[in-house]
C-alpha cells in the first residue's frame, strides 16, 4: 500500500514513474557519455537517438546546444560552474528518466566527482557511464570548432585536456573510441547495451 494513502484520496496521487512506463511500454535510463570536446559525444548520441526512435522508444537528448544556451547560460568553464552545470543537468535528466524517457546526455563532465555526483541523483541503477575515449592527440586534431587551436594560444582559459584536466572514467559501461570504430559500430555496441535495458517484460 502506497504511504501516501494516509495523506491524500487516491485520486489525487500523482501518477508514478511505473505509470508512465506502462504507457510508453519501455523502461526510463540515463546514457551519460563523458569525453573531451570534440569527441563525438553529440553525434554518437544523435545518431543513438534515431536509432532509438525507429525502434519506437521515446528519447530526449541534453547537450550543450539545448542546455548551455538556454537554462545553464550563466555558467563558464571554472570548476564550480562545470559542477553546477552538471547538477542542474542531472537534476533535469532525472526528470525525464522518470517520466520512462531514454535520456542521453553529452557533456564532457571531466572528472569522477562530478559524474558521481550525476550518477547520485539520477540513480546508480538508471545510469550507464559512456566513455567516448577518443584521444587529445585525435580530438585536437580534428578541431571541429577550432577550440583547441584558441586553447593553445591562451585565447580561452581553462580548456579541458590543454589548461583544465579531464579523468577517465574507472569503470565505464562501455568505452567508445572514435578514431577506431565508425558512428555506425558505436551506435551498434550502444544498442546491445541500451536495448534489453528499456524493454518492458
Ligand atoms: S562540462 O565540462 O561542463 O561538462 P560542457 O560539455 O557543458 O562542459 O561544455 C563543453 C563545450 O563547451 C565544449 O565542447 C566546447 O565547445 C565549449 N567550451 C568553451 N570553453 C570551454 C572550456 N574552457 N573547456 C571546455 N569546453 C569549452
Amino acid at each position: 500500500m502506497d504511504e501516501n494513502n494516509h495523506i491524500y484520496p487516491i485520486f489525487d496521487r500523482m501518477l508514478a514513474r511505473r505509470d508512465k512506463e506502462e504507457l510508453l511500454k519501455q523502461r526510463g535510463v540515463m546514457v551519460w557519455f563523458t569525453g573531451l570536446s570534440g569527441s563525438g559525444k553529440s553525434t554518437i548520441a544523435i545518431a543513438l537517438e534515431r536509432e532509438l526512435h525507429k525502434r519506437g522508444v521515446l528519447c530526449r537528448i541534453l547537450d550543450g546546444d539545448n542546455i548551455r544556451s538556454g537554462i545553464n547560460n550563466n555558467l563558464g568553464f571554472t570548476e564550480a560552474d562545470r559542477v553546477e552545470n552538471i547538477r542542474r543537468i542531472a537534476e533535469v535528466s532525472k526528470l525525464f528518466v522518470d517520466t520512462g524517457i531514454v535520456t542521453i546526455a553529452a557533456f564532457i563532465s571531466p572528472n569522477n566527482d562530478i559524474r558521481e555526483m550525476a550518477a547520485g541523483i539520477i540513480g546508480h541503477d538508471d545510469f550507464l557511464e559512456i566513455y567516448v575515449s577518443t584521444s587529445l592527440e585525435e580530438c585536437e586534431r580534428r578541431d571541429v570548432k577550432g577550440l583547441y587551436a584558441k586553447a593553445r594560444k591562451g585565447e580561452i582559459k581553462n580548456f579541458t585536456g590543454i589548461s583544465a584536466p579531464f579523468e577517465a572514467p574507472a569503470r565505464p559501461a562501455l568505452t567508445l573510441d572514435t578514431a577506431v570504430l565508425s558512428v555506425e559500430e558505436s551506435v551498434g555496441k550502444l544498442l546491445e547495451l541500451v536495448l534489453p535495458k528499456i524493454q518492458k517484460k
